[in-house]
């Protein structure tokens, strides 16, 4: 027979089941929460810990250098970039993720950061990586994807099964996964493309617009450290390397835009277009110096900073960067 207190114990037994049932469910929604600026960041901590560097691209260098552009840029952008007249430019580059003692001879992507100082007091900034795709389409997917891995604290290590249901969830990580497992290892900052990801919605003097991605290509070409060497590759290498080869010979790439066709997707980091879509050389970018870390550690590269010409367009990380990239050199610069 049942007691009260029996009974109660039941009733409390499945109000303590329900609540189980809620935290479960609370602790497996993937994210978290919807992505904010703030998260984002945090979610970058939690996988890379804090320390006074960039929160991403952490390992890096600065340097100078000018752009050049050219009449089939003028063509597709009425942006004061492209007059023909020499821009000065600051440069970042840098390894990915939040590691500022990242070894630099690890797969993953490189990254091309620039701010240009056009005539008319406008600035272009850009960040881009070495890779035609980002880690996610969505600033929920890319939150997602750090939360996943995020070291346990028993393990300190990411849990596989955390991993295994972001990537269910989110199938768009797959691209850039797949394309760094494939691809080689930088020899030089200098000798790998870098991509933009995103469509920029570009608008020429006749007022026609166009969407476009960008791609800087090294004009001497790429170089990769064959996979059998990495094991015994230097660690640190690439400030270095790229002080010398400045040194020695022009270091310049080709700012390549490649035009969208009708249906070719504009708010989608995670799909490259496809490669037979018109692309022009709209200018050329030199290197000149590798310079102190003072030249460009108060700049964030909000991709949003955009000149007369060029506009964002409807992908969401945008805005995600602009916020977050605010978010990190707030914390770095207070540090
Ligand atoms: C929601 C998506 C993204 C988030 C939350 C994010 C977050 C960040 C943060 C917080 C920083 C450090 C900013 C600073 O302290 O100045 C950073 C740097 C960087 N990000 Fe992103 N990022 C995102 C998407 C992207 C994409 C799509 C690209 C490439 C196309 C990219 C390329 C880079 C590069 C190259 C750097 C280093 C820039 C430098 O040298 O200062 N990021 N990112």
């Amino acid at each position: 027979m049942r007691t009260a207190h029996g009974l109660a114990a039941v009733a409390t037994m499945a109000a303590l089941a329900a609540l189980g049932t809620q935290t479960a469910v609370a602790q497996t929604a993937i994210p978290s929460e919807p992505a904010n600026a703030v998260n984002l960041v945090d979610g970058l901590e939690g996988v890379f810990g804090t320390h006074a560097a960039r929160r991403s691209g952490a390992r890096g260098v600065c340097a100078a250098g000018e752009f050049v552009g050219n009449k089939a840029g003028a063509a597709v952008s009425k942006a004061s970039v492209f007059s023909g007249k020499p821009v000065p430019v600051i440069l970042r580059f840098s390894v990915g993720g939040g590691n500022p003692n990242a070894p630099e001879s690890g797969k993953g992507v490189r990254g091309l950061a620039a701010q240009f100082d056009l005539p008319n007091g406008e600035q272009w900034l850009m960040a881009n990586i070495s890779a035609p795709f980002f880690t996610a389409a969505t600033p929920d997917g890319f939150l997602a994807f750090l939360e996943a891995r995020k070291p346990d604290p028993a393990t300190k290590k990411p849990d596989p099964a955390k991993i295994a249901a972001a990537a269910a969830k989110y199938p768009d990580f797959k691209p850039q996964m797949e394309w760094v497992a494939k691809t080689g290892v930088p020899a030089s900052y200098a000798a790998v493309n870098y991509w933009s990801t995103h469509a920029f919605k570009f608008t020429n003097a006749a007022g026609k617009t166009q969407f476009a991605k960008w791609m800087f290509v090294p004009v001497t070409g790429q170089e990769f450290i064959a996979d059998d060497k990495l094991a015994t590759h230097a660690k640190v290498f690439l400030e270095d390397e790229l002080k010398g080869r400045v040194s020695q010979i022009p270091v310049e790439f080709d700012m390549v835009l490649q035009l969208a066709q009708a249906g070719d997707p504009t708010d989608n980091a995670t799909v490259a277009w496809p490669d037979d879509r018109k692309k022009v050389v709209a200018g050329r970018l030199k290197v000149s110096a590798v310079t102190d870390k003072a030249a460009c550690d108060g700049i964030n590269f909000n991709p949003l900073v955009l000149p007369t010409g060029i506009e964002g367009s409807d992908d969401p990380l945008l805005a995600a960067r602009a916020g977050s990239y605010a978010v990190s050199q707030a914390r770095r610069l207070a540090k």
